[in-house]
């Protein structure tokens, strides 16, 4: 392309040495050649669009302005930046906290045994898990459904057999599946962070419903799930301090694992990647100067043609 755009240069200094066309003149100033029409036209439609934009940017603003949550505030995760991997034990104590904590209430539908080996647990400490809890199976050959100790290929199974039964439990709040909500709601795991540890007594004028509970990061304040973790809420089986705000991390770092299971090898690929492309770029380098020196070093030599 440069080459082709060098040689077209070339040639027509080559043709009209010393002269400048008027062709090239008329290209560089634009909007000479066009009809009034045409100008009243385009100008309206410049204006028009401008405002267009700005009035949507202005709603959107306005939109963000007047929403009553607080934001969450950006912790320092361990897992924060491209090279960095999750933090294994804080995973597994946040599956704990899940289990002994929100399974109450919460399901993680996407989540099976199987995912947990070598990422929290041994294989022989997922299948005790899984042993752990019935799972309802069938039908068998009298048709019946039948109820049976779970295994790795089990999803872990979910508090409520539909979300009616959930939401007759719940005041009619319905409690969401948590395999994705750290990507599902903005924040992230700093809002999962700041929502569980954000419970406060409601400000005076905001009216609470039965059942509902003030959390300035719900959106709306007021929201249906009771502040669940204080400290001491569940136990470590790694003897770590059990505060609020330590099971509030491993249990937001948890839920991270379970939206993203693939974070540690997108991460690794990531640093493959950037080896093979500085890799790349340097012979890439080499190769144009190689293949551009002829042209980078030609003489080009202009000879006036004498009129006659
Ligand atoms: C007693 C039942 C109960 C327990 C235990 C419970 N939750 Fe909830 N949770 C709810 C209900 C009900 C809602 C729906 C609230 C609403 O929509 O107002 C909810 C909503 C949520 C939400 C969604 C908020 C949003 O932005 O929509 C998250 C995240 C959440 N819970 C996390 C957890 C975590 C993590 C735990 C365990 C540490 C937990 N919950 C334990 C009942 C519970």
């Amino acid at each position: 392309m440069a080459a082709a755009v060098g040689r077209i240069c070339g040639a027509r200094l080559l043709k009209n040495y010393g002269i400048v066309t008027p062709q090239v003149c008329q290209l560089s100033t634009g909007a000479q050649g066009w009809t009034r029409n045409r100008k009243i036209w385009l100008s309206t439609l410049g204006v028009v669009s401008g405002g267009v934009g700005a009035l949507l940017f202005a709603l959107e603003q306005s939109v963000q302005a007047s929403g009553s949550e607080a934001h969450p505030p950006h912790q320092p995760w361990s897992h924060d930046g491209w090279f960095k991997s999750l933090d294994h034990a804080s995973v597994r104590r946040g599956y704990e906290v899940y289990k002994q904590v929100c399974k109450a209430c919460h399901s993680l539908q996407y989540i099976a045994f199987r995912n947990l080996v070598n990422v929290t647990h041994t294989e022989e400490e997922a299948k005790a898990e899984a042993a752990d809890v019935m799972i309802k199976d069938g039908p068998d050959e009298e048709g019946n459904f039948f109820e049976r100790p779970g295994k790795l290929s089990d999803y872990l199974p979910s508090p409520y057999p539909n979300e009616n039964a959930a939401r007759a439990a719940n005041n009619g709040a319905y409690p969401p599946d948590l395999s994705l909500i750290v990507s599902g709601r903005k924040g992230g795991e700093d809002y999962i962070f700041a929502l569980l540890t954000g419970y406060m007594e409601a400000p005076a004028g905001v009216v609470l419903r039965e059942g509902q509970n003030y959390n300035p990061y719900f959106p709306g304040g007021a929201i249906s799930m009771a502040q669940v973790l204080f400290d001491e809420a569940a136990e470590y089986s790694d003897g770590t301090v059990a505060t609020a705000s330590q099971l509030a991390k491993d249990v937001s770092t948890f839920l991270r694992w379970c939206s993203e299971p693939e974070l540690d090898e997108r991460r690794l690929m990531t640093i493959k990647s950037m080896g093979m492309f500085t890799l790349m770029a340097v012979v890439a380098y080499y190769f144009k100067r190689h293949k551009w020196s002829t042209m980078k070093s030609r003489k080009l030599a202009y000879k006036p043609v004498s009129k006659k």
